[in-house]
């Protein structure tokens, strides 16, 4: 078992281990010693697995545990799924020293975490990832949001939660092309700072999950401390997600969000090289390595759609875009460049 330690406005610890999700009572009740009213959320695929055993463990620790159950997938990371929650907390009568519980991948770990920072002010929020791509990525670091129908995640909140626990074990039930997906995120922290996690992923990822899942949070850890606004540092978690939100959105959703990603991950090195700002052994090293994980590596659009899709996203501000693109094996850094050179830039990285 890791434990890892979040220094930022508010403190907390992640917990990475395999087979701990019965410490879930125990390792709360270490944090808001009970009796207290919780309000443990999930998704109707995750719930079926997990939500009962999870429930067990918090009654067994002396919670009061109500549970909000909504249907899976990014389509209910709506305000009307956040009214209803709101509304849920409301009638089982939580109150200002009581705590949501997200049990479930980012989808419920996002609105979660922004119910729990809006309901009565701010309440407490236990973050149980289920997914890879939460346990490495959404769980960590205090970012809550739902969407609304102009995008995804245009309103949230900055609210850490009191703790994480990840389980490695629930990864066993997730569907293959998720786990594929949350590996894109995975590889990413390799090629933004961590050398050393990129030779651990040529090993398979079934030897050393809690060691990957605990150096990926480490790394999260380590920009969130510096720039928990996300107003510099914080922005490298980006690496791939210019191109890659762009090629989600012109693929209508299809192409999933690590799927694509990985395509941009690709993108921004080659554009990187040809731009001379790149050690030129990195694009090789990365399609090596998304390949060798099940990840694509071809970009099925063409550099201006996908630079017009990319513009309308938030990240731009003013005539300016901020890229990330790697530099050398386990380096990257933050490029500043005028919209109008966008589409240019898609191009080096390969697109037609
Ligand atoms: N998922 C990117 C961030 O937390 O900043």
């Amino acid at each position: 078992m890791k434990k890892i330690l979040v220094k930022a406005s508010k403190s907390y610890e992640v917990t990475v281990g395999c087979g701990i999700l019965n410490l879930a009572g125990a390792k709360l009740a270490a944090l808001l010693p009970p009796p207290h009213h919780l309000m443990l959320v999930s998704d109707d695929n995750v719930a079926p697995l997990y939500a009962a055993r999870v429930k067990s463990a918090l009654e067994d620790a002396g919670y009061t545990v109500d549970t909000f159950i909504f249907a899976a997938g990014e389509a209910s990371k709506t305000t009307d799924t956040l009214v209803s929650l709101w509304e849920a907390m409301a009638a089982a009568g939580l109150t200002r020293t009581d705590c949501a519980v997200a049990l479930g991948g980012g989808v419920v770990g996002d609105i979660t975490g922004f119910a729990a920072a809006t309901y009565l002010r701010g309440i407490a929020c236990y973050q149980i990832p289920t997914s890879l791509l939460a346990m490495v990525d959404s769980s960590v670091g205090g970012k809550t949001a739902v969407d609304l129908p102009q995008g995804k995640n245009l309103c949230g909140a900055f609210a850490q939660p009191i703790g994480v626990l990840c389980d490695t074990d629930v990864l066993k039930t997730l569907p293959e092309a998720v786990f594929t997906d949350g590996c894109a995120e995975v590889i990413k922290y390799g090629y933004i700072g961590d050398r050393p996690l990129l030779s651990l992923l040529e090993n398979s990822f079934a030897d050393n999950p809690v060691s990957i899942i605990a150096r990926c949070v480490e790394d999260k850890r380590d920009v969130v401390e510096r720039d928990e606004l996300d107003n510099g540092p914080r922005q490298l978690l980006n690496l791939g997600h210019t191109g890659g939100h762009a090629i989600e959105k012109l693929s209508h959703f299809s192409i999933s969000h690590g799927n694509a990603v990985a395509i941009g991950m690709l993108m921004a090195a080659k554009a990187a090289v040809a731009m001379g700002l790149c050690d030129p052994e990195v694009p090789a090293h990365q399609e090596a390595l998304l390949k060798r994980y099940g990840l694509p590596t071809v970009c099925p659009f063409e550099a201006g759609a996908i630079a017009k899709a990319a513009l309308s996203d938030k990240k731009r501000r003013g005539s300016t875009i901020t890229l990330v693109i790697p530099t050398a094996l386990g380096a990257s850094t933050l490029l500043p460049l005028a919209t109008d050179q966008l589409a240019d830039f898609f191009r080096q990285g390969g697109a037609q």
